[in-house]
C-alpha cells in the first residue's frame, strides 16, 4: 500500500449540475492494488495508516488521469498542418499519411510516437481513432497494452470518396473487424471500437456492416464524425437524399449510450434532441475547430438539449495532445459566443477533461475522479522551478485559482507524473 500526498483537485460533483471541484489542499490518498482505499487530510491519513510509505507529490496539483474521447492514431506526425479547411487538410495532409501505415513497420513507429505522446500530455484513457489497416490497429493495441494506456479503438472503415489505398469492403471490414476484436477487446484495458471515417465515405452498405459487428462484439464502442465542416455537411447531405448527418448512422442503428460522436459543431435542433434521446456523447474538439476553421462549438444547445460532452485532442488537426489546452480552447470559443456562449470555470474545464471523457466512455465506476473505489488514475502536474506556471501556482489564491492557472498555462512540459492503477507509466519511449 501506499499514501500519495498532495493538492487533490477533481470533480466528482458535475459542475454543469452545480456541483464544484472537490479540493483537498495537504490531502492524501491511500492506493492499494491499484485502488484508492481511503482518502481525507493527508495528516488524518498518516495517524490512520502511520506505516505506509509516503509518495510525496506536494507542490502542483494531483487530478485525475485525463481522458481524450476523440483522438487519431496514425496522425501524431502530421501535427500542425495549418491553414486549411477539413476536406483539404484530409486530402493534402491526413490521408498521405494514413496510407503509410500500411507498411507495419512505419506504423509500429507511428503507435510508439502516438503512445507516449499521450501519456506525456497525461492522458491515461483514450477512444482512439484507428488506422484503416489491420497490423497497424494491432500495434496501436499492443504499445497501449506494453505501455498501460487505456485504450478503446479500432479497424476505421471506409468504402468510397478516398484514396484507393484506404478503401475495404463491408464484408472486409466485418471480417477484419471481429478478428481485431477478438484479439484485443476486454484484454488488458483495451477495448473494441466499431469506426466508420464518417458517413461521407461509407456507403449504406458499410455502415450496415459495423451496426453487424456492434452486434457481433458485445460491449464495444462505436466513434465517428459528425457536423464537422459546412462543405462536408452538404455533400453529406447530397449522397444521403437530405436526410440528417446524424440520421445517416441512426438509421443503421448505430446511435446509442456506447457511441461517441466527434465535432457537431453545426447540429441541428432534431439531431441534438436525438443524441440526447440515445443518450450518446459528443466529443468536443475545440483547437481542431479552430485550426479547420470549422466554427464555434454550441456548447449550450447541447446542455440545453441535455447531451453527454467530453473533450477531444482530435489529433492531428487538434493542435497537440494536452486536454489543458483543449480546455483553455473550450473556454475561448465559448467567451467568444457572448450571450450564445457557456460561461465556464476552472472546474467546468476539468470535469469535461476527466469525469465527463470517463462518463462518456462508460468508465465513470473506475476512472475519472480520485474518489475512494475509483482506480488510481493520477497526473502529477508540477511545473519546472522558476517557469512561469510555477511562479503563478506559487501566487494562486487557492487552489481552484491553481486549476484556472493549470489550463491558462499548463502543458506537457510540466506533467511531472503519471500513473494508471496506481502504476507510473514511462512518459517517453524507453522509460
Ligand atoms: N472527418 C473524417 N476524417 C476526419 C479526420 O481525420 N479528422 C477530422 N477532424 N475530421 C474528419
Ligand atoms: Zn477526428
Amino acid at each position: 500500500m501506499t499514501l500519495v500526498r498532495g493538492t487533490l483537485v477533481d470533480t466528482p460533483d458535475d459542475p454543469f449540475s452545480g456541483g464544484t471541484p472537490r479540493v483537498e489542499a495537504d490531502g492524501g490518498l491511500l492506493v492499494r492494488a491499484g485502488g484508492i482505499v481511503d482518502r481525507g487530510p493527508f495528516a488524518e491519513l498518516r495517524r490512520r495508516h502511520g506505516g505506509e510509505a509516503v509518495v510525496d507529490l506536494s507542490g502542483g496539483l494531483v487530478l485525475p488521469g485525463f481522458v481524450d474521447t476523440h483522438v487519431h492514431f496514425p496522425q501524431v506526425r502530421v501535427i500542425g498542418g495549418l491553414g486549411m479547411p477539413l476536406l483539404d487538410w484530409l486530402e493534402r495532409c491526413a490521408l498521405p499519411e494514413e496510407a503509410r501505415l500500411a507498411d507495419p513497420g512505419y506504423a509500429r513507429g507511428v503507435a510508439r510516437d502516438f503512445v507516449s505522446g499521450l501519456a506525456q500530455a497525461g492522458t491515461t484513457t483514450a477512444l482512439v481513432f484507428g488506422s484503416h489497416f489491420a497490423p497497424a490497429v494491432d500495434a496501436l493495441f499492443a504499445e497501449a497494452a506494453r505501455v498501460g494506456l487505456r485504450v478503446t479503438s479500432g479497424l476505421v472503415v471506409s468504402d468510397r470518396l478516398l484514396r484507393d489505398e484506404l478503401l475495404s469492403t463491408p464484408q472486409r471490414a466485418h471480417e477484419e473487424g471481429l478478428a481485431l476484436a477478438g484479439r484485443w477487446h476486454g484484454v488488458g484495458r483495451n477495448r473494441y471500437a466499431v469506426t466508420p471515417r464518417f458517413s461521407l465515405s461509407c456507403a449504406d452498405a458499410m455502415l450496415d456492416s459495423c451496426r453487424s459487428l456492434l452486434a457481433d462484439v458485445p460491449g464495444a464502442w462505436f466513434t465517428s464524425h459528425v457536423n464537422e465542416n459546412d462543405a462536408e455537411i452538404a455533400a453529406v447531405a447530397a449522397l444521403f437524399d437530405g436526410c440528417s448527418y446524424l440520421e445517416t448512422y441512426d438509421r443503421h442503428g448505430l446511435i446509442g449510450r456506447r457511441s461517441v460522436l466527434a465535432h457537431n459543431v453545426h447540429p441541428g435542433d432534431d439531431e441534438l434532441k436525438l443524441l440526447a434521446d440515445r443518450d450518446a456523447t459528443v466529443a468536443h474538439c475545440p483547437t481542431s475547430n479552430a485550426a479547420l476553421g470549422s466554427g464555434l462549438f454550441p456548447l449550450k444547445r447541447h446542455l440545453s438539449a441535455g447531451v453527454r460532452v467530453a473533450l477531444g485532442s482530435d489529433v492531428g488537426a487538434g493542435t497537440g495532445f494536452s486536454l489543458l489546452k483543449e480546455g483553455l480552447q473550450a473556454y475561448f470559443v465559448q467567451q467568444l459566443l457572448g450571450v450564445e456562449g457557456v460561461h465556464l470555470t476552472a472546474g467546468h474545464l476539468l470535469h469535461l477533461a476527466t469525469s465527463a471523457g470517463a462518463e462518456a466512455l462508460g468508465l465513470g465506476d473506475q476512472v475519472g475522479d480520485l474518489g475512494i473505489g475509483k482506480r488510481f488514475d493520477a497526473v502529477w502536474l508540477r511545473p519546472p522551478p522558476g517557469s512561469t506556471l510555477d511562479v503563478a501556482l506559487r501566487s494562486a489564491a487557492g487552489p481552484e485559482d491553481a486549476l484556472a492557472k493549470a489550463f491558462a498555462l499548463g502543458s506537457p512540459a510540466d506533467i511531472a507524473g503519471v500513473w494508471v492503477e496506481g502504476q507510473p507509466i514511462g512518459a517517453r519511449p524507453g522509460e
